[in-house]
């Protein structure tokens, strides 16, 4: 199966705007060894119960997705990052918010690539989406560091409907200048 590490990234942001979250936050962070992601959100939150089940790949609902086998989301998470000697971490309240964060050693045979990071960012600021969701993006590289933030209401406000082919493709270009900075 061939899949990167920002198609995870997705799918945890995906869960968070599922969520009913009005706030969504994802933070992406680089260093010259480890990738790393957090997605925190203000949503339905979970028990303790629920998270395990939802970690747990064979609890598939059967209903989303009528042909998986077993669940993506959650559990591809959790055996990605532990095949490949990465971690995870969830920490959720219900009624009030979750946070879902992945870490992994890019120099692992086992880990996944990277992916097309500004590709995604678009994927996700593209989610149909009534709430806010912010993106932050730092790197740390061999002592140099760049950070960039994006607010998906700005962007709405200066490149106007998330919808229309010509403002995509600008979103996109934008997005890969502020990663090549
Ligand atoms: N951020 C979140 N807030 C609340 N519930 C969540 C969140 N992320 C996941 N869940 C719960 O865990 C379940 C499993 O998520 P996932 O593995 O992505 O599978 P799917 O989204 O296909 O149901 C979701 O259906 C949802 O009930
Ligand atoms: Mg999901």
């Amino acid at each position: 199966m061939h899949f990167s590490l920002v198609d995870l990234v997705a799918d945890i942001t995906q869960n968070a705007i599922e969520a009913d979250a009005d706030l969504v936050e994802l933070e992406v962070i680089n260093t010259e060894n480890e990738f790393r992601f957090l997605v925190k959100d203000n949503g339905k939150g979970m028990t303790e119960e629920e998270i395990k089940e939802a970690v747990d790949p064979f609890n598939t609902d059967g209903v989303k997705h009528p042909n998986r086998r077993v669940g993506l989301g959650l559990p591809f998470l959790t055996q990605t990052a532990v095949v490949s000697n990465g971690g995870w971490e969830i920490k959720s309240e219900k009624g009030t918010g979750t946070t879902v964060s992945g870490w992994f050693d890019t120099g692992n045979v086992d880990t996944p690539p990277v992916g097309d990071l500004p590709g995604i960012f678009r994927t996700i600021l593209m989610f149909n989406s009534p709430g806010e969701i912010i993106i932050h993006r730092r790197k740390s590289i061999n002592g140099n560091e760049d950070e960039y933030k994006i607010i998906r209401s700005e962007i709405k406000d200066a490149v106007g409907s998330l919808e229309d082919a010509g403002s995509l493709v600008l979103l996109g270009e934008y997005l890969r200048s502020l990663e090549e900075e």
